[in-house]
């Protein structure tokens, strides 16, 4: 029996904002972003829409197919979580009408934790295979303005049904690990934008890369050869490719640039037009590479590397089923990210600034989304959701 992921399907906010936009504002080349940081847009919540709302929205066709009462265990991962105490997942249950006998739990380590919820809802359903896991991902990225980070900002969700005999991905057992307590990207619970050493953060990123490859190798027989498409945890597109220059670098795989190119080039194209999603920024990667690559994929390895700041990494991968063309959202994903409204500076600055009541006073929220959950309301320092 093989364990996985049976269906994905992602969402984004309806607002952007062009980085063409951001940078004749800063008086910057806007080739900086569209080239040198490998960006286009940038995702923009609405005022009505934050991490609930854009799970709940992700993860709705998933459940429209299987039923309410299929899910036994609901793992929510964010790092721009709403609650120090309640689960976001809890909202979501409610909104998706999920069962009562359903397990909800919230996990955060940076970008890593939607990983690390796959990984638990795999080996959860080893152990009972009738059961399905659903894993819902979704982060709001926000730095501050005027600091390097912003070009990166973005925002959106990923739900991903784990289910025995998968009909997309089947996940390996194996997988290669690394942890170290450093600084380069956190967020104390007193702000609402992360602080990052941004130089910092890519080294760190590219040497848990190496270690978490490293460790992968002693534990499974698959070497750089055996996979044909890799999908990196994607806090801006040149991030991703110069970790994969530097992997086939240290296993001297003999690719050209082209080749080591044509490996990820199909899991950047959703990030460049939605911005950093954090923990689901590998998961849109990899729908993204689902549903654009030319090529049948079936029976292919995808190698996946996945980082949290912190920091915590992990090498894995999965091969891609037969079939699995039939069983994606790929026109839906299409349409969404088409229909979205460009913003202008001003009401990016807006957005960016919308208020986010601290005091317990009465705030109610203009329906603005597209999506078909919104939050209509805080009161009484309580967030109330509605499905539209
Ligand atoms: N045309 C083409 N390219 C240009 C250009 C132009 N006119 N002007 C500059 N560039 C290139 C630069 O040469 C540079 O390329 P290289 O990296 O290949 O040298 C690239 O554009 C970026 O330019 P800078 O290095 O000057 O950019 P910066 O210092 O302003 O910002 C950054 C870069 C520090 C990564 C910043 O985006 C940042 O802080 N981002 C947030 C942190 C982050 O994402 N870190 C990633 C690892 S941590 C992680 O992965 C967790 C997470 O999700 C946050």
């Amino acid at each position: 029996m093989s364990v996985g992921i049976d269906e994905i399907s992602f969402y984004t906010s309806n607002y952007y904002l062009d980085l063409r936009t951001l940078a004749e504002v800063q008086k910057t080349d806007t080739e900086k972003y569209y080239q040198g940081i490998g960006q286009e847009k940038m995702g923009m919540a609405a005022p009505d829409e934050d991490v609930v709302t854009m799970a709940a929205n992700a993860a709705q066709p998933l459940i429209e197919r299987v039923g309410t009462d299929a899910v036994t265990t609901l793992m929510f991962a964010t790092e721009t979580g709403i609650d120090q105490s309640k689960a976001a997942g809890i909202y979501v249950h409610r909104l998706l009408g999920l069962h009562d006998n359903c397990r909800v739990v919230e996990l955060k380590q940076a970008c890593y934790s939607a990983t690390a919820a796959l990984q638990m809802a795999c080996a959860l359903v080893a152990r009972q295979p009738e059961k399905k896991v659903l894993v819902v991902a979704s982060d709001i990225a926000r730095y501050d303005l005027d600091s390097p980070g912003e070009a990166t900002q973005g925002c959106g969700a990923v739900a991903m049904l784990i289910a025995a005999d998968p009909r997309l991905i089947e996940i390996d057992p194996e997988v290669g690990n690394y942890a170290e307590d450093v600084m380069d990207f956190w967020r104390p619970n007193y702000r609402a934008t992360a602080l990052v050493d941004g130089k910092y953060s890519t080294k760190i990123y590219l040497r848990s890369l190496k270690k978490a490859w490293e460790n992968f190798c002693e534990a499974s027989s698959l070497a750089f050869g055996d996979f044909s498409h890799f999908c990196y945890h994607l806090p801006f597109g040149k991030m991703a490719q110069k970790a994969h220059q530097h992997l086939a670098k240290v296993n001297r795989s003999g690719l050209d640039a082209e080749q080591v190119e044509a490996q990820i080039a199909d899991s950047l194209h959703y990030n460049r037009a939605i911005g950093n999603s954090y923990s689901a920024s590998m998961y849109i990667g990899l729908t993204s590479l689902l549903e654009n690559c030319k090529h049948n994929l079936a029976g292919s390895r995808i190698g996946f590397f996945s980082y949290g700041s912190g920091c915590v990494a992990e090498f894995f991968s999965g091969k891609v089923v037969d079939g699995y063309q039939h069983f994606l959202h790929r026109e839906r994903h299409h349409n969404m990210l088409e229909a979205r409204t460009e913003v202008d500076y001003t009401r990016y600055l807006e957005l960016y600034r919308y208020p986010d009541p601290r005091d317990g006073s009465e705030c109610k929220i203009e329906a603005e989304t597209t999506g078909r959950f919104r939050l209509a309301a805080i009161r009484n320092h309580k967030r109330e959701y509605i499905a539209v």
